[in-house]
């Protein structure tokens, strides 16, 4: 990776490029008034080359604790820069100490960095000189206590959950992994491509989407409207529609009486109004609750976007469009499925990271997908070991080493059939699956894992799956019952992207979208990239969540997204 190394590492780029420099020589934040944290304890000498500095510090309260008999206060500080924190040390002279000491209290105070006393774990301490902001927490009331928390525990405050050491190195480690994805795309020339979120084509035809509709909404507030204001009854519009009569009959009287211009004026407007009553009337007679039916189905012409639309589950075949003229695009955003999965590896809104590369194959899409994770893995050595190092600590011994052994060594690339004729190899020898091995069928995350996990013990990509489990746009092979995709298979998560080469055939594709019993309809502009100029293209997707599994081992996927989607949960 010797072309990596000259990319700015994501953090130390936060506090030495953007940095202004505070009085006292340490970078300071920009827009925001304090030295991040980061810029005295993550130094090689932990921060004891700036004793005698003068800085302002702000964070939360990890732990505090007054000592001495009161006589000053010892807050641990963190400001989310960095896994470490800074000890402050605030004497009784300078603050009352009872509201500083309770964890999750939030405190700026400017004071000089001093080399703690012999013997102590931190390298340099911050002596409080004055406190200048302090956000109070009633101990009796804060969700987050002091004691160790299950992740689990902490779901159900997504909301204060990033306070905690866990989340918030599993949100510095995401951030970091999406600065490297934009890097390694934007470094191999590929544009990035904002693909929509409401869509009218379901890519994976698979029947999982969330619909996107206003109905639902109409429809209440109509059957609030009508209770409050109920519509006429048939002897309200007989009522109307006699006054209607009558005026008309008054109007035909006045004329044949040749009565003053003034007079027949003034009943011809009343007979006006009578009119626009009447077709008032009749208009809100119509007007039934419950969602709008046509020939005993759901009409939805009526519907926000005049058809039916979802959310989208995958952006590829957007950007497929981009990249019929573009040639190398990616789109990285979220992705939603609404599949009833309860596993620790699924969520119902996800992200991906989807390149798409024009006059390119499978083994360039292989390629490319192998690049990449190399690439981040690397990329999380250099530039997050510190959050990596908690990680290895608190929850996966393996996982630096597991990043090191990606980054470094080629991916096994075997064939769907041959990794079935390993996996009945395994059961032959005794390897008990739950789910049944035989050609044809979709590797269960079993499969995967023991292959990735057992057998190879790194990453493998399978290729050439059979066409009856994959999905209508990738490429048919010669034998015509397999099809050009790839699945990356990874240690600890499975399956980590998805992809193929692309059905660049007219006829094919066409095919192959009406034996998968779908309507040709909503697919006639993906077909269109076939009709005008088609070529030979091929992308994956990279579930990024599985990613952050991957990397920082833990095991549920929703402690690796800030606020997670999954069947029965979306708080806030
Ligand atoms: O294999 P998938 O379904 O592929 C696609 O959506 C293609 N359209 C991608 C492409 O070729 N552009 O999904 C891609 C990856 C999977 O390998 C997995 O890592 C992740 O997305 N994924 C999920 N992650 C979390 N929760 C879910 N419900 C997921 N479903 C798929
Ligand atoms: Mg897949």
């Amino acid at each position: 990776m010797a072309d990596d190394s000259a990319s700015l590492p994501v953090q130390l780029a936060a506090t030495t490029l953007n940095d202004t420099v505070s009085s006292s020589g340490v970078p300071k934040a920009e827009f925001s008034d304090r030295v991040p944290i980061r810029a005295i304890v993550s130094r090689p000498d932990g921060g004891a080359g700036l004793s005698g500095q003068r800085v302002r510090v702000g964070g939360w309260v990890k732990t505090g604790r007054k000592a001495d008999k009161d006589a000053f206060a010892f807050l641990e500080l963190n400001d989310g820069s960095c896994p470490g924190n800074l000890q402050v040390i605030v004497d009784a002279a300078v603050s009352d100490l009872t509201p500083l000491v309770p964890t999750g209290t939030c405190v700026a105070v400017d004071g000089v960095l001093k080399l703690p006393p012999a013997g102590t774990k931190q390298k340099v301490e911050l002596r409080g000189e004055k406190v200048v902001h302090v956000g109070p927490v009633d101990p009796a009331k804060y969700p987050l206590p002091k004691t160790r928390l299950t992740l689990e525990f902490l779901r159900d405050f997504v909301h204060l959950r990033p306070r905690t050491n866990t989340i918030s190195a599993v949100a510095r480690i995401r951030n970091a992994l999406a600065y490297a994805t934009h890097t390694f795309f934007q470094k191999h020339s590929f544009l990035y491509v904002h693909t929509p979120i409401i869509t009218t084509s379901d890519c994976e035809g698979a029947g999982e989407m969330f619909q996107v509709t206003t109905l639902i909404n109409e429809a209440d507030k109509l059957e609030k409207e009508l209770i409050k204001n109920p519509p006429p009854s048939a002897a309200d519009i007989e009522a109307a529609q006699l006054l209607v009569k009558e005026k008309g009959d008054i109007v035909a009287q006045l004329k044949s009486a040749k009565a003053s211009k003034e007079e027949i004026s003034a009943s011809v407007a009343e007979l006006k109004r009578e009119k626009e009553n009447l077709a008032k009337l009749e208009e809100r007679s119509k007007l039934k609750p419950g969602i709008p039916q046509k020939d005993g189905k759901i009409d939805y012409t009526q519907d926000f976007f005049a058809r039916q639309a979802f959310l989208t589950v995958s952006g590829q075949l957007q950007v497929e469009s981009y990249a019929c003229c573009l040639s190398s695009v990616y789109t990285f955003g979220p992705t939603f499925r609404a599949e009833q999965s309860h596993t620790s590896r699924h969520l119902a809104e996800f992200w991906m990271v989807e390149p798409e590369i024009a006059f390119a194959d499978l083994k360039d899409d292989m390629n490319c997908a192998e690049a990449y994770v190399k690439f981040l893995c690397q990329w999380l050595l250099d530039n997050c070991l510190d959050d990596m190092e908690f990680m290895a600590d608190k929850f996966d011994k393996t996982c630096i080493d597991r990043l090191r052994m990606v980054a470094s060594t080629p991916f096994v690339r075997i064939s769907y059939t041959e990794a079935v004729e390993l996996l009945e190899e395994a059961v032959k020898s005794g390897k008990k699956f739950e789910n049944k091995v035989e050609w044809g069928i979709d590797l269960a995350s079993e499969h995967e894992r023991y292959l990735t996990e057992v057998k190879f013990q790194k990453p493998v990509i399978v290729y050439n799956y059979p066409k009856a489990i994959k999905a209508f746009y990738m490429r048919l092979n010669d034998d015509c019952k397999t099809v050009a995709a790839m699945d990356v298979l990874v240690p600890k998560v499975g399956e980590l992207i998805g992809g193929s080469q692309r059905e660049e055939r007219y006829d094919v594709i066409q095919q192959r979208i009406l034996d998968m019993g779908l309507p040709l309809e909503p697919y006639e502009w993906y077909l269109d990239l076939r009709r005008f100029g088609t070529v030979k293209h091929c992308g994956f997707g990279l579930g990024f969540e599985r990613m952050l599994l991957f990397a920082t081992g833990i095991e549920n996927i929703r402690d690796v997204i800030p606020f997670p989607r999954y069947p029965g949960r979306a708080d806030l």
